[in-house]
Formats: structure tokens, C-alpha cells, sequence
């Protein structure tokens, strides 16, 4: 156990290092993420997570994550994305990782959660971050979600449950022909035949390795698959 929390410290210090060398030097994305930094000293996401969870009585209000940085990173390189895409961050909680996709990748982002505490806390981010365009949140369920505006999603969603994934991959069959979602720990396919996954590849999360999965929506009549 205890080798176990100085395995996870290190890893959070060598990704904060990681963070300051390679994206501190965008003076937009340094100011927003320390506050960030400092406000989860006094609030951290597991806590706003875990007060949402047991107020609408989860059976487990536990289990939350974020994506490192450095990971997300190899996501948007192993998708392609880039400054011509519409990126929709599905369970987008403080706000951090679609900041990183419009500051990084240069993308127009929409984060959805259905949080209220993490909607709040993203569009301060986004003030902070002084960024007027090209970055919005919303409260929401993810199934409402307007998926025909998205070029590419990326969703993080190992705490959700089967029959709320088949029923978002049948709605996110709204979507384009070609449009790119990149899901963790699952692909599409194996939840909706209107995707295909095309290709896979093992990132880096704080809790160990898993792979990413690069699914693209098919060209099918409406009615394909049902
Ligand atoms: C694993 S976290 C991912 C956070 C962020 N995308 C990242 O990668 O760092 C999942 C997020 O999905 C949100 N979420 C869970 N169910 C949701 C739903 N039905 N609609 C919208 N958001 C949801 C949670 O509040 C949480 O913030």
C-alpha cells in the first residue's frame, strides 16, 4: 500500500513536470492551470465528484479519473485532430482536457457534464484562460448531446454502465459519416454496429495501462444495424 502511493506520488510529480515544460510556455494554459492547480487543493474533482455521486445515491460515488495531459496528447496525435475539428469532450468534469484540446490542437471544443459544480469550474477555467472562442460547456446528460456538430469525441467513460453505452453509441450514430471517436478502456464496436474501429493503441493512466481505441462512424443508412 504504501509502495503503491509513493508509485502514484512520483508519477503525478513527473507528470507535473511534463505539464510545466511543455505547456506552461503558453502563458494562456499556465495561468488557467494553476488555478486550477490551486483550486483542487481545496476542492479536488474526486470530492466534487463523490458529493454529485451520493447525492444522487450511486452505488459508487468513487471511482472518477482525469486524463493526464501528456496522455491526452497521444490521444489527439493517434486521432489526427486538428485545428479544422469540432471536438465534443463527453464527461468533460473542471474543464481541463478540452482546454488543452483548444489550446493545443487549436480544435473548437463543447465539454459536457452532467455535473453543475464541474460546469461552474470549467467555464471559469475558460475565463481565466481568457478564451472567448471556440470553447463552451454545457450541463447536461451526454445523451442529449447535438453529435451532428462533432468531427471528433473523445470519451472517457470507464465508470459507465453497458446499457447506458449502447444507448449513446446509438445516439451518437447521428453523427457524420467518418466522424472519429476516440474511446478508453472499450471500442464501439463492440457496443453498436454503426462504428467501426479502426485501430488501437495502450496509453497511460494514473491507475496503469489500457488502450485507447480509434472508432470511426460508418456510412449506413438510419436504419442499418437495428
Ligand atoms: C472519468 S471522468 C473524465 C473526465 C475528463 N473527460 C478527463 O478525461 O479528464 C468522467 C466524467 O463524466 C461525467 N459523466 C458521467 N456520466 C455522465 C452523463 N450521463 N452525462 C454527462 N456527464 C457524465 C462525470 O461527471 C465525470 O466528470
Amino acid at each position: 500500500m504504501i509502495a503503491l502511493y509513493f508509485r502514484l506520488r512520483a508519477y503525478f510529480l513527473r507528470e507535473y513536470f511534463a505539464v510545466l515544460n511543455r505547456y506552461y510556455p503558453n502563458a494562456s494554459f499556465r495561468r488557467a492551470d494553476l488555478w486550477h492547480l490551486f483550486r483542487n487543493l481545496c476542492d479536488s474533482p474526486y470530492a466534487i465528484h463523490k458529493r454529485y455521486a451520493q447525492c444522487r445515491g450511486e452505488s459508487d460515488p468513487y471511482t472518477f479519473g482525469e486524463t493526464p495531459l501528456t496522455t491526452l496528447e497521444t490521444i489527439a496525435a493517434f486521432a489526427g485532430w486538428n485545428a479544422s475539428d469540432s471536438i465534443l469532450d463527453l464527461g468533460c468534469a473542471t474543464g481541463r482536457t478540452s482546454l488543452w484540446l483548444r489550446c493545443f490542437i487549436g480544435s473548437c471544443v463543447r465539454g459536457i457534464d452532467n455535473n453543475p459544480e464541474f460546469i461552474r469550474r470549467a467555464n471559469h477555467l475558460a475565463r481565466i484562460a481568457e478564451i472567448q472562442e471556440g470553447l463552451t460547456f454545457e450541463e447536461g446528460d451526454m445523451l442529449d448531446c447535438d453529435f451532428s456538430w462533432a468531427s471528433g469525441v473523445y470519451l472517457y467513460g470507464t465508470a459507465l454502465e453497458e446499457r447506458y453505452i449502447v444507448d449513446l453509441c446509438d445516439k451518437m450514430a447521428e453523427m457524420r459519416a467518418g466522424t472519429s471517436v476516440v474511446s478508453i478502456s472499450y471500442s464501439l464496436e463492440e457496443y453498436c454496429t454503426k462504428f467501426k474501429c479502426v485501430k488501437k493503441r495502450s496509453v497511460r493512466f494514473p491507475w496503469g495501462e489500457t488502450d485507447a481505441y480509434f472508432n470511426i462512424k460508418l456510412d449506413l443508412p438510419p436504419d442499418a444495424g437495428k
